[in-house]
C-alpha cells in the first residue's frame, strides 16, 4: 500500500515546535494550526486558472486564516482586484512602486506579516523570475524579503509545463526550499490533454492544511496506517432501487484528513454514493454495501487487498472503479469541470467470514481501525434481477441482518486499536458504554442524533467519546463544534490514549 503524498517538496527549515496539551483540555482549548499559522499571502500571477484563486481565497478565509492578496499585473488581465478585495476583506497589493501603498503595508512589512505564502496559480513566468532570484515586481520581491515558507503550485499548457527550461526551474526552486504542488493532469482550457492544471480550490485548501499542521504540530499519528470506514452503505432493492440512510460522510472524511495531518496513512472506505472529494493524502476505496465494505475492511486492515492503485489525489485520467462482489458497479467522481478524486482498482478476494470471532493476533498491515460508516442494520434476502414493477397495490421486502463490521473487525484483531461510532436519538451514553464492551473498542465517540443541529448532513458536531477501562480516563466531552475540529480533537485523543497501550 502506498499513501498518496501530497507533493510537496521536504526541506523544512521552518519548524516551530508546539508540544500539545493534555487531551483533558481538548474541550476548553481553542487549538488549531490555523492559529499558528495565521496569515496567509496568496500570490496569484497571469494565468487562465486565476479564476480558481477567488474561490480558493474564500476557502482560506472560512477555514480560518487571515488573507492578503498580491496579483501580478499579468494576473490582472484574468480576474479584478476588486474581487479578491471584496472575498478577503483587504485591499490587494498590485504594485511595488507605489508610494501610496509603501505608506501603509509595504513590501517589507507583507513579507514579515507572513506565516505562508502561496503562489496560486504560478506561471512559467513567474517561476523563471523566482528561480532567477529576480526582484521586479511586488510578488518576486516579496518571495526574496520573506522568511516564511513558499508554496508554489503552477499552472500551465501541458507543452509549457513539459518544456526543460520549466523543468529546470521547478527543480532549482526544490532545492532553494520552495514547496511544489504538481499541478493535475487532464483536459485544459485551451483544449489540450496532460499535466499542468491548477489542482482545485479545496485540494489547495487541503495541501495547505496539510503543511500547516506538518509545520506546526507534533506528529502524534506518524507511522501508523489507519483504516476508516464513513458514508452510509446501500442495499439493493432491485438495479435501480435500495435502502440507505441520511449519513453524508463528513465526519469520516474530516476525520481522514486530521489523521493525515497528524501524521497517519490513511485508507478510507467509502459506502453507498458520497460524492465528496477525497482528502489529500488519503487513499479511497469505494464500495456500495454493508458486506462489500466489510470484505474491504478484513483485506485492509491485513493487508491483503489487492491491485489498489492509487493515482494523485487530483489527476484527472479518466477512470472507473470496478466492485467485483455482490453488486458489480461502476462509479464516476469526475466534477463538472473534468478534474476527479482518486482512482482505485479494487478487486475483493471472496470471503464469508462475516461472524465475530476472538482469533490469534496476528501481524497486521494497521494501527488503527475507526469505524464512522452508518452500516444499514438488514439488507434485503436477495435482491430483484430486474426492476420490480408496480403492478401490487402494496408490497413487502424480507430483510436479513447485516454483518456487524466493527464487532467482527475488533474480535478478529484483539491487538488492532479500535475505536466506534454511535449515532444513537435516546439514551446515548448507555448504548455507547454497552457497544464499548460487546464490541471490545478503546474508544467509543457518541452523537445524538436527534439534535437538529449537529450531526448527519451538518457541518457541526458535538461528541461525547468513552474510553475502555484499560484507559486512564473514563470520557470526554467535545463540545459542539465544525465537524473538521471535532475531527482534529478526536485525531489526537487517538494519538494519545494509544500511547497509553
Ligand atoms: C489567454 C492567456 C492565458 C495564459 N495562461 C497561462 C497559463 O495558464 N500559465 C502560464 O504560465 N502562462 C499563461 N499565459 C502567459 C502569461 O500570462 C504571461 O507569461 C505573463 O507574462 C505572466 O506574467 P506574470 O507571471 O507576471 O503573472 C497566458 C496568456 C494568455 C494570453
Amino acid at each position: 500500500m502506498r499513501k498518496t503524498l501530497p507533493n510537496l517538496s521536504h526541506n523544512c527549515y521552518y519548524k516551530r515546535n508546539f508540544i500539545f496539551p493534555s487531551f483533558f483540555y481538548y474541550s476548553s482549548i481553542n487549538y488549531s494550526y490555523v492559529t499558528l499559522m495565521k496569515n496567509i499571502v496568496l500570490a496569484i500571477t497571469g494565468g487562465i486558472a486565476a479564476y480558481k484563486s477567488a474561490i480558493f481565497a474564500r476557502l482560506l478565509i472560512k477555514a480560518g486564516f487571515e488573507v492578503r492578496v498580491i496579483m501580478t499585473t499579468g494576473a490582472q488581465a484574468f480576474i479584478t482586484p476588486l474581487t479578491l478585495q471584496a472575498l478577503t476583506g483587504n485591499e490587494v497589493h498590485t504594485s511595488l512602486l507605489d508610494e501610496q501603498a509603501e505608506a501603509g503595508m509595504g513590501h517589507i512589512e507583507l513579507a514579515k506579516w507572513a506565516d505562508l505564502i502561496i503562489i496560486a496559480p504560478a506561471s512559467a513566468n513567474t517561476l523563471a523570475r523566482l528561480a532567477m532570484g529576480m526582484a521586479d515586481d511586488l510578488l518576486t520581491t516579496v518571495c526574496l524579503a520573506t522568511t516564511a515558507p513558499v508554496i508554489i503550485a503552477p499552472a500551465m499548457n501541458q507543452q509549457m509545463w513539459a518544456h526543460p527550461a520549466v523543468n529546470l526551474n521547478v527543480q532549482t526552486l526544490r532545492d532553494m526550499n520552495y514547496y511544489l504542488i504538481d499541478p493535475a493532469s487532464g483536459e485544459q482550457a485551451c483544449g489540450d490533454v496532460g499535466a499542468g492544471r491548477l489542482p482545485e480550490p479545496e485540494q489547495l485548501l487541503d495541501a495547505v492544511r496539510l503543511f500547516c499542521a506538518q509545520q506546526t504540530t507534533v506528529q502524534l499519528l506518524a507511522d501508523k496506517t489507519i483504516v476508516i470506514t464513513a458514508g452510509p452503505t446501500v442495499e439493493a432493492i432491485d438495479p435501480v432501487r435500495y435502502l440507505s440512510n441520511h449519513s453524508s460522510g463528513k465526519m469520516g472524511f474530516a476525520l481522514a484528513r486530521a489523521c493525515v495531518e497528524a501524521g497517519a496513512q490513511v485508507i478510507l472506505i467509502v459506502g453507498g454514493k458520497v460524492a465528496l472529494p477525497t482528502p489529500l493524502g488519503v487513499t479511497r476505496i469505494d464500495v456500495l454495501s454493508a458486506e462489500d465494505m466489510l470484505i474491504a475492511a478484513q483485506q485492509c486492515v491485513v493487508g491483503s487487498h489487492i491491485s489498489m492503485q492509487a493515482n494523485s489525489s487530483y489527476n484527472n485520467d479518466s477512470h472507473e472503479h470496478s466492485h467485483q462482489h455482490n453488486h458489480a458497479h461502476q462509479h464516476d467522481h469526475s466534477h463538472q469541470d473534468g478534474s476527479c478524486d482518486c482512482h482505485y482498482e479494487y478487486e475483493y478476494e471472496q470471503s464469508d467470514t462475516h461472524t465475530p470471532v476472538a482469533a490469534e493476533p496476528q501481524s497486521l498491515a494497521t494501527d488503527i481501525f475507526i469505524s464512522t460508516a452508518a452500516v444499514a442494520d438488514y439488507r434485503t434476502e436477495e435482491a430483484a434481477p430486474q426492476k420490480i414493477k408496480k403492478t401490487q397495490k402494496s408490497m413487502s421486502l424480507s430483510l436479513v441482518k447485516n454483518p456487524d463490521i466493527l464487532a467482527t473487525i475488533s474480535l478478529a484483531h484483539p491487538q488492532l486499536f479500535v475505536v466506534g461510532f454511535a449515532a444513537e436519538t435516546q439514551d446515548v451514553e448507555r448504548y455507547a458504554r454497552d457497544k464499548l464492551v460487546a464490541k471490545d473498542l478503546d474508544l467509543i465517540a457518541c452523537n445524538d442524533v436527534s439534535r437538529k443541529d449537529i450531526g448527519f448532513a451538518s457541518d457541526d458536531n458535538a461528541m461525547q467519546v468513552f474510553f475502555a477501562k484499560r484507559y486512564e480516563h473514563e470520557a470526554v466531552t467535545l463540545e459542539k463544534a465544525s465537524k473538521d475540529k471535532i475531527a482534529q480533537q478526536l485525531a489526537t485523543i487517538i494519538g494519545e490514549t494509544l500511547r497509553q497501550r
